[in-house]
């Protein structure tokens, strides 16, 4: 050994550190509740851990159930907002939703009806990312569906991200609750479009199904600053990823983003399916997925495991 260590060195070390903070997380996978609120989740197999990370040299490690396919659900919000600011500005778009942390669930209804007027808190919290959604451009769902969709596989370099369908009809099926906060919305004008193609939207952009690697490529493309980490195409605009990134970190993880960022500080988002896009600026995107949940709704042993490898590689953005 020279003391330089090459690309294959390093690529290999990730690679054995990674592994082993799959094990070590794993001993954590039952300690989380898989979620039933939307009946088709509730058939993951909670044993399931899986992480990925994408260098920005276009490198890829995986560990774990690295083929196990999840919905993105909540970490979708990211991407409706990225197109709603490009097609609407800031100005906008923060006239409609918020820019603060709730401290509250992500399906609250509470605030929404005490602060007045009734506009949502953020974009991250379900009545928020409702609004975004009401706000995304096309022609009824099918054609806002293909934007995100087209997006997401450019970020990704796969063709083949698509809706998972089952996912979708039975999250359109039990909606009881974002049903309520919709229509709640409309009903105090937040909500400017047809509620049903807007909820029909929201639901099938959540059900957008993906693995951990998929969510890797994503997190890389914002560590980038919203160019491919390869190829350099710009995806999404530099102050639009510069939002997202100050999103994750202040309301990603819902109301524990705080102690997140203080334990393992990198900006991150949270989806009820047990995935996590963790994002690095100018080092890596990182996928987690464990479909065991905490008591805020964020994988149990997904947050373990991405401790774990801000400890190992000092990843902390603060
Ligand atoms: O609307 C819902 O409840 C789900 N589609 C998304 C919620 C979610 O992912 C919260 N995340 N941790």
């Amino acid at each position: 050994m020279t003391g330089i260590e090459t690309k294959q060195h390093i690529q290999q070390r990730y690679q054995e550190q990674l592994e082993q903070a799959v094990i070590l997380a794993s001993r954590h996978v039952k300690e989380g509740k898989v979620a039933s609120y939307i009946p088709e989740l509730a058939k993951s197999d909670p044993n399931h851990l899986s992480a990925a990370v994408v260098l920005m040299d276009g490198s890829v490690i995986a560990a774990g159930n690295t083929q196990t396919r999840f919905t993105l659900q909540s970490i979708a919000k990211l991407f409706s907002l990225a197109i709603a600011l490009a097609d609407h500005g800031c100005e906008y778009v923060f006239s409609r939703v918020g820019m603060e942390p709730t401290g509250d669930p992500f399906n609250s209804i509470m605030k929404l009806e005490a602060i007045k007027p009734h506009k949502p808190l953020n974009p991250m919290i379900n009545a928020g990312a409702i609004v975004v959604c009401d706000m995304v451009k096309g022609n009824g769902c099918e054609e806002r569906t293909e934007r995100i969709l087209s997006l997401l596989r450019k970020m990704t370099g796969n063709p083949e991200i698509c809706v998972n369908h089952a996912v979708y009809l039975s999250e359109k099926n039990s909606a009881n609750r974002n049903r309520a906060l919709a229509y709640f919305m409309k009903d105090s004008g937040v909500l400017t479009g047809d509620v049903e193609d807007t909820l029909d939207f929201y639901f099938r952009h959540c059900s957008i199904e993906v693995n951990t690697q998929d969510v890797a490529w994503m997190a890389s493309v914002l560590a980038a600053d919203g160019a491919h980490p390869v190829t350099g195409e710009r995806l999404i605009d530099e102050r639009i990823a510069g939002i997202c990134k100050t999103f994750m970190v202040t309301c990603g993880m819902y109301n524990a983003s705080g102690e997140f960022a203080i334990q393992v500080g990198i900006p991150a988002k949270s989806g009820v399916a047990g995935g996590i896009m963790a994002t690095v600026p100018m080092q890596m995107g990182i996928g987690v997925y464990s479909p065991g949940l905490d008591e805020k709704g964020n994988s149990l042993a997904g947050v373990k495991l991405l401790q774990e490898l801000s400890n190992l590689w000092n990843l902390s953005i603060f």
